[in-house]
């Protein structure tokens, strides 16, 4: 750990406030929470599809790129988890300090770690959705083979199988991709957004 009393952060004259102005729009955080194939990346996608053809500023931040590189050297166990939360909770700000509208998809199975970056980035500039996905579902699915592999035992600490999923009890928008379409489900969280960017 480094001493954050030596630490003294920098005020420069253009602000997040200047960057929104020159942006004609708000910066904050849509984060999509939910069991591995539940949805959230495509629902990310797609919201970026829309809000970029508006002309908004955007960035997605995405559980397996984001751990192919910033976060490779951690693992699922919980201590893991919290760390890589933590990290991209803090990515995030940065992004959403430089004016854009920053769309975190990662199962983020943690309640404290989804509060911590509520807390980090200020409510206000701060959107939770919960990508609600019934496990058979989503195991039927199993794009990525991996659920398969987690009942094999091939892989451990799976989400939903050997390591637990805390379902938020206050998401801003909550969507359900087993009885939903996709195109519902967007319509829904498109509803919020848009009030909350200007
Ligand atoms: S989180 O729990 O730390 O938030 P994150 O969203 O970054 O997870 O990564 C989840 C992705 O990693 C899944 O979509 C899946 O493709 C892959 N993955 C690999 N191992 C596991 C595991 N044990 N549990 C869940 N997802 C896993």
């Amino acid at each position: 750990m480094s001493d954050q009393k030596f630490i003294i952060p920098h005020n420069f004259a253009i602000s997040k406030k200047d960057r929104e102005e020159l942006n004609t729009h708000k910066g904050i955080l849509i984060w999509f929470t939910g069991i591995s194939g539940s949805g959230k990346s495509t629902l990310a996608g797609m919201l970026e599809y829309v809000l970029h053809r508006k002309g908004i500023h955007t960035y997605i931040l995405d559980g397996d790129n984001v751990r192919s590189g910033l976060n490779k050297d951690l693992d699922f166990s919980d201590e893991g988890r919290v760390e890589n939360i933590r990290r991209i909770a803090e990515v995030a700000n940065l992004l959403v300090d430089a004016g854009l509208v920053v769309m975190a998809s990662f199962i983020s199975p943690f309640r404290s770690e989804r509060a911590l970056a509520r807390d980090l980035v200020g409510k206000e500039n701060f959107v939770e959705i919960f990508v609600d996905c019934n496990l058979e579902t989503a195991e039927g699915r199993d794009v990525k083979g991996l659920y398969k592999k987690a009942r094999a035992g091939i892989i451990p600490n799976f989400t939903g199988i050997s390591s637990p999923y805390e379902r938020p009890e206050n998401a801003d928008v909550m969507v359900n991709s087993s009885t939903e379409t996709k195109e519902e489900s967007l319509t829904k969280i498109m509803a919020l957004i848009d009030s909350r960017l200007k």
